[in-house]
């Protein structure tokens, strides 16, 4: 996408201006709008307050131009949302170019606006075209355009690999696309079936062992330019199931649906790692996904199986599709032996947590009020929603194993605290904050700006604490 600033519109076919309740008059009544448009907006009742929008044809504007449309978007609190739904509008349309007036934080318009452009078209045969060009009208150029757009097309990058079927991505084309993002800053090593028993990475093998397709352990690493003795180390860990089909512990077909979503949590880390080389912060990062397919087949793991991890704890297999909790902890504890300052795991952990929080909040965990604040500071900075749940070890008995140290399951009750918990014993001392994202991950229906599907939910959240 190109992004120009300019006075001149006649190559644009969208011409979107973004007004609040205050000006929006005085907006209207400039000297590039039609004489009537300010009474028409009030003749049609339209009200710059709700975020939303009301779009003329190009007799809204005095030079016209090859303008098809003229869209008026409502500020609201949040300019983010008039600026995807300017891109959601665009790509409704099909238009190709779009002239933005009156925007203010162009990072944030620049942002939303690409996000709400996007679609995932591979597979369909009919489409309408993307923007290509975005013309800012009388704005000043500014730097938040350019990290508007790394951060939108990280983003993108995460939906991408979410929405794409199962029988594209797989534990081994997840490291590919993984390997893919090396670069000067950023090494990528992958671990096969063969490292990972010599590694002891018992919970991707389990998981993984009924899928034709083996699974994998992916390892990034950035590491800044600017690297000194006060750079910070921080591990982000993706639960990276490719497909949840539950295992032995089947899932209904309803429920396995959209289980190609599974892997959002590593989509996560690896649209972090899209970015990095480009936004270079002076943190040093490692991304670690635990990538596995949870299939039901003659070789499938089994209820009360025991796996022996890495910190010599043994868990026995009440449930095949409590499967996240089990790779998650293969890459908690490896991350806990680099010595991090902090570190966070993503995950599509637990239906429990559409049940507690609905499909737009992600639930948020931690042992370290710090790490908490940091990042849901982070996740409000750029409109992304967290709400914390207790980590209270009275709970812990619920995990009690029969056979073992620890069963993978915890009972009905809690059940997105209880498989937090579970995962607190796979991270030795290391300060720690688990992120489930469940619901906004993927959801069914379009919201807001976000086409239905892979929302790429957390990685702004990310950018942001990694850079600000
Ligand atoms: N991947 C699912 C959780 C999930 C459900 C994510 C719906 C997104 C939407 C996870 O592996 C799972 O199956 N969890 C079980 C845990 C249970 C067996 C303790 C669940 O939530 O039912
Ligand atoms: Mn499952
Ligand atoms: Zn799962």
């Amino acid at each position: 996408m190109q992004i120009q600033f300019s006075q001149d519109y006649s190559d644009t076919t969208l011409f979107a201006v973004i007004v609040d309740e205050d000006s929006m008059n005085e907006v209207l009544s400039g000297p590039l709008f039609s004489e009537g448009l300010s009474q028409w907006v009030v003749e049609a009742d339209f009200k710059a307050t709700d975020g939303g929008s009301i779009a003329f044809p190009s007799a809204a504007l005095k030079n016209p131009n090859g303008i098809k449309s003229v869209l008026i978007v409502a500020k609201g609190d949040d300019e983010r949302l008039a600026g995807g739904t300017i891109g959601f509008h665009a790509k409704s349309k099909g238009f190709d170019s779009v002239a933005i007036y009156n925007a203010s934080n162009l990072e944030q318009v620049t942002t939303q606006l690409i996000l709400g452009n996007y679609r995932f078209e591979h597979y369909l045969s009919e489409t309408k075209d993307s923007l290509e060009t975005v013309t800012f009208i009388g704005a000043s150029e500014n730097d938040g355009v350019a990290r508007g757009l790394t951060i939108a097309n990280a983003r993108n990058f995460a939906r991408d690999l979410v929405n794409a079927p199962a029988d594209d991505i797989y534990p081994e084309t997840l490291a590919e696309t993984a390997l893919e993002l090396a670069s000067d800053n950023v090494e990528v090593e992958v671990w096969g079936v063969e490292k990972l028993i010599e590694e002891g990475m018992v919970g991707c093998l389990a998981v993984g062992q009924g899928s034709t397709r083996p699974p994998r352990f992916i390892h990034l690493h950035y590491t800044p330019s600017n690297k000194d003795e006060n750079t910070q180390k921080v591990v982000l860990v993706g639960k990276g199931i490719t497909f949840d089909a539950g295992g032995l512990s089947l899932k209904p077909s309803n429920g396995m649906q959209t289980m190609r979503c599974d892997m959002a949590g590593s989509a996560v880390v690896l649209g972090v790692f899209h970015a990095l080389q480009t936004l270079a912060p002076n943190v040093e990062v490692h991304g670690l996904i635990g990538a596995a397919e949870n299939m039901v087949a003659g070789d499938s793991f089994k209820l009360g199986d025991i796996l022996e991890y890495r910190n010599g704890k043994t868990v026995e297999i009440h449930n095949t599709d409590a499967e996240g909790r089990l790779v998650l902890a293969d890459c908690l504890c490896y991350g806990s032996q680099l010595g991090a300052d902090y570190m966070i795991d993503f995950a599509t952990l637990t239906g429990a947590c559409i049940v507690a929080l609905g499909e737009h909040y992600n639930a948020v965990l931690s042992n370290d009020d710090d790490v908490l604040n940091n990042l849901q500071s982070s996740a409000e900075a750029v409109g992304e929603r967290t709400w914390r749940l207790p980590l209270p070890s009275m709970y812990k008995k619920k995990l009690k194993g029969t056979w073992s140290d620890l069963k993978n399951v915890g009972g009905r009750a809690a059940g997105t605290i209880t498989a937090s918990l579970f995962l607190s014993e796979f991270v030795s001392n290391t300060k720690w904050a688990h992120v489930d994202i469940a619901g906004p991950a993927f959801v069914d229906s379009t919201f807001e700006h976000f086409h239905n599907g892979g929302t790429g939910v957390m990685v702004e959240s990310v950018l942001h604490m990694l850079t600000k």
